[in-house]
């Protein structure tokens, strides 16, 4: 059973916190993903509970959920964001994000998006190559600033998640080899457009056990006595996101314990603390309400063909990621192993497989658990229009995304002259 979730059952049909989700389908109809207000406060409240006497910042990753009203609600509660893009800069300040507390982080930052950074000063630039460095420290000079930066090393530790989803092994893509990192600080600190501010890590995401964090906290703490030695003093360790939650049965650390363990490590070092979750913050804060159009059986197998699809939700496409499925209204049709699937012209496009269900045609399904990388990683395949995402607060409903027209999709399309 996920956990903590805003959805309940209240006399034989499901309720987002204070609304039916039938009312729901009746005003934006199907597929839409909500998001509950009270469990976004509550879960970003929770997570900086532990933080409280320390110096600290949780910077939301914005990849999670990029919606402009869930990141204007986390500003409004002193957030800060990580951002991967220039798309994703523009967003934050879009939607009231300080850039004082924005880290950029990514492989491939463009020269375009490493100005447009410097130019709102953002809090530090998690730097991911020699070259990028080299880039960074060449657009700084330009516009006669210092560029804030952190090293992102990759401390090769198995963060023990889907391989799509670990970053911190040397296999990976992401960081600086940690036995270069040493090198490139002593390089950093010899340019006249850098300024050193920290150092930072992330070893992947959905990740379930505290050893992981603390093995790759370990090394990081290392590579920080080393640097000290070399007169590098640094003013915030950024430990990235990566916490996971439970989807089914998992049990990751609590935020309590996982924000304990790392503080008791580090209180001696008189640093900021940084944080960059994204699941953790948002995931089961949201889900996607769909409808059954038609059942179907063959000899082998019965499918529930639903109208949200891979488009609108890719994981369990693409990592075989599971989401819970709950009927809206109960009834007593007969329990069937159904594969319930989408519209899409893919047979990977699926959303569940073999999951135990009373359905009937016409039946609103809630699909749980979606609040991160859901809409965020939804596309137009097939010519979808994108679901629309509403935010419930108590019993009131706010629509925070308008479902897209087709208008939408064709806009910035031109017909050839023939
Ligand atoms: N910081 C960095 C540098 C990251 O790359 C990520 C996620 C995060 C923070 C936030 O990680 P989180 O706290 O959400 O685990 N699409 C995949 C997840 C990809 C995560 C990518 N990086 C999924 O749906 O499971």
């Amino acid at each position: 059973m996920a956990q903590m979730s805003f959805i309940h059952i209240d006399q034989g049909v499901l309720f987002a916190d204070g609304v039916s989700l039938e009312a729901i389908a009746n005003q934006f109809s199907t597929p839409t993903f909500i998001y509950s207000k009270n469990t976004l406060v509550n879960t970003f409240t929770s997570f900086k509970k532990g933080l409280l006497k320390t110096n600290h910042l949780i910077c939301f990753a914005v990849k999670a959920n990029s919606n402009i009203a869930i990141l204007n609600l986390f500003a409004s509660l002193g957030a800060g964001f990580d951002i991967v893009s220039g798309g994703e800069l523009e967003r934050v300040i879009y939607a009231g994000g300080d850039p004082k507390k924005i880290v950029f982080s990514g492989v491939g930052k463009t020269e375009s998006e490493i100005k447009a950074a410097l130019k709102v000063n953002i809090l530090c630039f998690n730097i991911e190559s020699k070259s990028e460095l080299l880039r960074i420290q060449k657009a700084a000079k330009e516009i006669n600033i210092k560029a804030p930066i952190s090293i992102r090393v990759n401390p090769d530790v198995d963060a023990k998640t889907h391989p799509y989803i670990a970053t911190g092994l040397k296999d990976n893509k992401f960081g600086v080899d940690f036995n270069q990192a040493l090198l490139l600080y002593l390089e950093a600190k010899s340019m006249a457009h850098i300024e050193i501010k920290g150092i930072d890590c992330h070893i992947g995401s959905q990740i379930t056990e505290l050893k992981p964090f603390m093995d790759a906290l370990d090394r990081v703490l290392s590579l920080v006595g080393q640097l000290k030695k070399n007169d590098i003093h640094l003013s915030h360790i950024d430990i990235g996101g990566g916490i996971g939650i439970c989807y089914q049965d998992e049990s990751p650390p609590n935020f309590e314990i996982y924000i304990k363990e790392i503080l008791n490590k580090i209180k001696d070092l008189n640093v900021k603390i940084i944080f960059e979750p994204g699941r953790a913050l948002v995931g089961n804060a949201g889900v996607l309400l769909s409808k059954v159009e038609y059942l179907k059986q063959n000899d082998l197998k019965h499918f529930a063909i639903i109208d949200a699809a891979m488009n609108d939700l890719i994981r369990p496409s693409l990592y075989d990621a599971y989401h819970e499925i709950k009927v809206v209204r109960e009834h007593d049709a007969t329990l069937q192993s159904y594969d319930v699937v989408g519209p899409v012209c893919e047979s990977s496009d699926f959303i569940a497989k073999n999951r135990s269900l009373k359905l009937r045609e016409n039946d609103l399904i809630c699909i749980m658990s979606t609040g991160a990388y859901g809409m965020s990683m939804s596309s137009n395949y097939n010519s979808r229009g994108r679901a629309a995402e509403v935010m419930v607060d108590q019993d009131k409903i706010y629509e925070i995304r308008a479902r897209e027209k087709s208008a939408d999709l064709f806009k910035l399309e031109k017909k050839f002259p023939l």
